[in-house]
């Protein structure tokens, strides 16, 4: 049989961290451990039965079994834009503004298709979400990350990046609330940032995924297309996944810069044929009438936070106190590399965490956990962790 060589753009590239994870964690549960799932971001609480209920209702009409429409139902788009309206108070026009996909990852994956061209230079905020990289040099675009350190609150340094660099530069991406840091960007960031791409015509691209994951009703996380210039510069990625409970659904959204959500509306004409209109119509109802079951969960990741933070503090291990995420950025003992820290936990606790390099390099002496597991097994985890 041919041993068939791999395209250059894969050859070197690392294993993707969660698919690395899982196996590392099928190896350690077939030794027979007790798993305690702290690694992917995946909700462990099912969707809720009203959703549940609209996809079973919708999968049985007949002219739901045909191709969907490519930039999604319409009437999908129309709820993601009242959905916009009454949380950003953003007036979105659901034909020209918001493009449906299958998951954000999808999106965010095939975003640099549309924009980026070989050796154009994109800016990425790291510790990041991995596709952001991963896609922009598929392409043949050139990352610079630009980090995000507890000294500068996880936000970009936007007045260290030189004239020089932002007139090369096509796209920044940014993500807040932020996976993996946890932290949250304030007005006056997002103010300058749509500054510079104004004056340096750079596309901003915000993964807004985790905006409904927040604890602070007087400081909720904001859309950058609630900011003044925002809409003339952004495209921003969101998703049902974590704010619904769906991450196996695979439906969100991009909405914004209407040329951008053109781009990459074009981009996905040619390589997928749309959202099962069933799962739009249940997407429909999530974002209609789903407000009151996220405020619940909201209340849920509260007690499992509230829970990690004090389990982490009596472990004599510090972490930042998230406002947002079902994420906590926590710090690996000092003498230790977060991916041995990991992997040591792993094998002897039988606890799944994420190294923070995994994120990338200003990720090192940090490992995340993600809190979806209940509060009993949360504790057991830390325990767990701290008589290691
Ligand atoms: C994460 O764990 O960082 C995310 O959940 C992964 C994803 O959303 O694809």
């Amino acid at each position: 049989m041919p041993d068939f060589q791999l395209a250059q753009r894969l050859a070197s590239l690392p294993p993707y961290l969660f698919a690395a994870i899982d196996k590392a964690k099928e190896e350690v549960r077939a030794k027979g451990l007790d798993i305690i799932s702290l690694g992917i971001g995946d909700p462990d609480l099912p969707t809720p039965d009203f959703i549940i209920d609209a996809l079973c209702a919708a999968a049985r009409k007949p002219e739901n079994h045909q191709y969907p429409s490519y930039v999604g139902l319409l009437s999908f788009r129309q709820a993601v834009a009242d959905w916009y309206l009454r949380r950003f108070g953003v007036a979105l026009d659901p034909n020209n503004e918001v493009v449906s996909l299958i998951g954000s990852k999808e999106g965010i994956a095939h975003f640099p298709l549309a924009f980026v061209n070989p050796g154009d230079l994109v800016l990425i905020a790291t510790p990041n979400y991995p596709v952001y990289g991963v896609t922009t040099e598929f392409v043949g675009g050139v990352p610079m990350y630009l980090p995000l350190t507890d000294e500068n609150d996880f936000l970009p340094d936007l007045d260290a990046i030189d004239n020089d660099t932002w007139k090369r530069a096509k796209a920044i991406y940014v993500n807040y609330p932020n996976n993996p840091t946890a932290a949250m960007a304030p007005r006056s960031f997002y103010e300058k940032l749509i500054a510079k791409a104004l004056e340096f015509e750079v596309i901003v691209v915000h993964d807004a995924a985790y905006t409904e994951m927040y604890f602070n009703e007087a400081n909720k996380p904001l859309s950058i297309l609630e900011i003044p210039g925002g809409r003339e510069v952004a495209i921003e990625f969101h998703s049902l996944s974590k704010t619904y409970n769906m991450t196996g659904w695979r439906i969100g959204m991009a909405v914004g810069n209407a040329s951008l959500v053109k781009g990459l509306g074009k981009v996905k004409e040619n390589m997928d044929s749309g959202i099962f209109q069933a799962v739009q119509e249940a997407g429909i109802v999530a974002l209609n009438q789903g407000d009151p079951y996220t405020a619940e969960l909201r209340g849920i990741y509260r007690e499992r936070r509230d829970v990690v933070i004090e389990a982490l503090k009596k472990a004599g291990i510090s972490c930042r106190v998230p406002e947002a995420t079902f994420y906590v950025w926590s710090k690996v003992p000092q003498g230790i590399s977060s991916s041995d820290f990991v992997t040591k936990v792993l094998k002897q606790t039988g606890v799944v965490t994420t190294p923070g390099n995994g994120f990338g390099v200003p990720g090192e002496g940090y490992f995340r956990i993600s809190l979806t597991v209940n509060t009993d097994r949360l504790k057991e985890a830390v325990l767990r962790i701290s008589q290691l």
